[in-house]
């Protein structure tokens, strides 16, 4: 399975702060937002990657995440110039994608709980058709929103509905096989211009090829799209960082837990940012995983 992280867009509900630096740069807690969602793909098993964003972010994400062989992946690049709606990851990705089945995660969003890697591990065996997940909010005239029949079944799915039918947020992390490209090529623009992801979702959904996979209430996902919901995100993270004396996304130890690389590699990647706590973070994890290797 190929993926893809849609670091789009220019960020304008966060404006002054992302007048000159990318949205998906910006800290969550102790590390760049993009981290996240390229976490989510790592737990997927996931090493091939590309990212795609505007011809001003792209040199930013590209000095961060460099060719990604650091972390044991293989990280391209691609320009969206326009942001004509999440839906064109698949037209502009199509070469990447290939004949494989792909992942999209939104590069805004975050996710964290002790399932998720076993949920990615099932989910992303074997997709005929599409996978979406789906998270109760409080706020759902924000989201794609999907309604379900009394056996849990996928009904409907609607953008940003005025009167929700549903509280079930469809969360950015989605699913697809090879199918995924053809559909986002014939799909017409929506009343506000955009190429949708929902609509895509409701192709697979009248094809009865929508699955969706609850996240339920003991998980974290949190969009990080504003500069309330950033704070509330790296609190979130904060908490159990320091409570715990762990990372939540840390890409170097995902890396080295997945077997994308060794405890070699992971301590001269500490070393390399051993001024912060963050650096000797990966540094201790490298020195026990050496005493004692535990998988993810
Ligand atoms: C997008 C999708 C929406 C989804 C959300 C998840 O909305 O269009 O269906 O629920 O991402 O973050 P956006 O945040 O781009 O407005």
């Amino acid at each position: 399975m190929k993926g893809i992280i849609l670091a789009g867009g220019h960020g304008t509900r966060l404006y002054p702060l992302t007048l000159a630096v990318s949205k998906q740069l910006l800290p969550v807690n102790d590390k760049p937002m993009i981290y996240y969602p390229l976490s989510a793909l790592m737990l997927a098993n996931i090493t091939d990657i590309l990212i795609i964003s505007t011809p001003t972010d792209l040199p930013q994400l590209t000095r961060l995440l460099r060719d990604g062989s650091h972390l044991g992946l293989d990280i391209t690049y691609a320009e969206q110039a326009q942001p004509v709606g999440l839906a064109d990851a698949f037209i502009i990705g199509a070469d990447h994608i290939g004949d494989d089945s792909v992942a999209l995660v939104l590069g805004d969003n975050i996710f964290h709980g002790h399932s998720f890697f076993d949920i990615l591990q099932q989910s992303t065996s074997d997709v005929d058709g599409c996978v979406l997940f789906g998270y109760p909010v409080s706020d759902p005239e924000r989201y794609g929103i999907g309604e379900t029949d009394a056996d849990g079944r996928l009904i409907s799915i609607e953008e940003k509905p005025a009167n929700p039918r549903s509280n079930r947020a469809i969360v950015g992390l989605y699913l697809y096989d090879n199918d995924v490209v053809d559909i986002a090529k014939n799909l017409q623009p929506s009343a506000r211009g955009e190429l949708e992801i929902t609509d895509v979702n409701r192709t697979y959904l009248e094809r009865g090829k929508a699955r969706l996979v609850d996240l339920g209430r003991g998980f974290a996902w949190l969009d990080a799209g504003t500069p309330e919901s950033i704070l509330q995100a790296s609190q979130y993270v904060q908490v159990l960082e320091q409570r715990q004396g762990v990372r939540i996304a840390c890409v170097e130890e995902i890396a080295l837990r997945m077997g994308f690389i060794d405890a070699e590699a992971c301590d001269r990647l500490g070393s390399e940012l051993s001024a912060s706590s963050y650096g000797r973070y990966v540094r201790s994890v490298a020195a026990e995983f050496r005493d004692s290797p535990s998988p993810n």
